[in-house]
């Protein structure tokens, strides 16, 4: 049985990580959060999954915790990974960033700031892609993509509840699709 870890950040609304619970089960055997208040925390133990709280401060305990799965699925953390976990989990770690990668990624690209860009430059479409983790932001292979229109009248919040709904589907598609044929 393959193992799963997901690391969620300090906005912790946590949709992807459910999404992930909800098809991997017990297959995920952490999710780790960087303090208890946030609502994902609160979702992920209504689950009944196992939860660890690591400070950003303590990143050989995210490397310690991280030890034990064979995959390492980020969903909303926005630091760089420590080494370690890149080195330990060759291309088993992932990520999920709300834009068609490589156009709006980077530093400083996550949340409203991607769909505000996006909206600016006119696109007529977005979506979002599961791409595999490097040591920077949102460079690493993409393994899935799905799109959406971008419609005339969408805000960054309208354009971000059809990208995210995209999101919850592909993020499991791509680790399914991983696990079953790597
Ligand atoms: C998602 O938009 C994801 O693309 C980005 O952070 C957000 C996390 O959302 N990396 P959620 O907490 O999974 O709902």
């Amino acid at each position: 049985m393959q193992t799963i870890g997901i690391v969620i950040g300090g906005k912790g609304r946590g949709s992807n990580m459910e999404a992930l619970i909800r098809a991997f089960g017990d297959c995920v055997r952490v999710v780790v959060a960087p303090h208890e208040n946030l609502p994902a925390v609160d979702r992920a133990r209504a689950l009944c999954a196992h939860v660890e709280i690591v400070q950003a401060t303590e990143p050989e305990r995210l490397v310690e915790v991280l030890s034990h799965v064979d995959w390492v699925c980020l969903a909303g953390y926005l630091r760089l990974l420590p080494l370690e976990v890149l080195t330990s989990h060759p291309g088993r770690v992932l990520n999920i960033h709300p834009a068609l990668l490589p156009k709006f990624g980077g530093k400083g690209m996550y949340g409203h700031h991607v769909h505000d860009a996006v909206l600016a430059a006119g696109e007529e479409e977005s979506g979002c892609s599961v791409h595999f983790v490097t040591e920077h932001y949102d460079e690493g292979a993409v393994i899935l993509q799905k799109r959406c229109a971008v419609l005339s009248d969408d805000t960054s919040e309208s354009l971000a509840e059809r990208v995210l709904a995209l999101e919850n589907v592909a993020y499991v598609e791509a680790l399914r699709s991983l696990i079953d044929h790597g």
